[in-house]
């Protein structure tokens, strides 16, 4: 009887400890899994529309985009805070060595959703030739050549340029923060 009222003061007292730490770590591997995941669906719907794939919906674009915006920035970069490595995870080590440049490209994923999320305002009814990706645009490169021409301003680019350069970020980032196979 004694030792039992000492074993269940313990578990409450571990329950009140895990409910006073931040989330568990698997459970915000699975969170920012399943935002990669709702960015990717994302992705794909405004990869359609400029396809011709689906028809262009300015509220869908726009929705999609701010998903995008949502998940990206400080929300994306809190989400790989330590721990980074756990087993069920992808995330490289190397996120917490080159912490800043982690979030950079996070904090750029969101610029770019904004300026497509801008462009869905702009273009309410069709995809304007002014959206479209101008001969010269793909010789502009991708988030490294940008920063050769600071100056761009990603909401003054063709939206599809946009888009491609967004998609690019997705890519840097798992190209040097996610591990390929473990
Ligand atoms: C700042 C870095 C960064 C950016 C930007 C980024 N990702 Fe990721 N992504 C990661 C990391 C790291 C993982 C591995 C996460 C894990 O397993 O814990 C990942 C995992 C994923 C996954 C796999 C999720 C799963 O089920 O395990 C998908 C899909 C994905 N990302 C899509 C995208 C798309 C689409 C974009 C752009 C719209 C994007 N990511 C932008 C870092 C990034």
């Amino acid at each position: 009887m004694c030792s039992n009222a000492v074993s269940w003061s313990g578990l409450i007292l571990a329950a009140a400890v895990s409910t006073a730490t931040a989330q568990p770590a698997d459970e915000v591997v699975r969170e920012r899994q399943r935002d990669m995941k709702v960015m990717a669906a994302a992705a794909k719907g405004i990869d359609a529309m400029f396809k011709g794939v689906s028809p262009y919906d300015a509220k869908a674009f726009k929705a999609a985009a701010e998903t995008i915006r949502t998940y990206s920035g400080e929300r994306l970069a809190a989400l790989f805070g330590s721990p980074v490595v756990t087993v069920d995870s992808k995330a490289s080590a190397n996120i917490e060595v080159e912490r800043t440049i982690f979030d950079k490209l996070a904090a750029e994923l969101g610029v770019y959703a904004a300026a497509l999320s801008l462009a869905a305002d702009r273009n309410p009814d069709v995809i304007a030739p002014g959206m479209r990706m101008q001969d010269g645009d793909a010789k502009m490169g991708g988030p490294l050549a940008k920063r050769k021409t600071a100056a761009l301003d990603p909401r003054s680019m063709p939206a599809e340029h946009a888009f491609h350069t967004m998609l690019q970020v997705c890519t840097s980032c798992h190209a040097k923060f996610r591990v390929k196979d473990k």
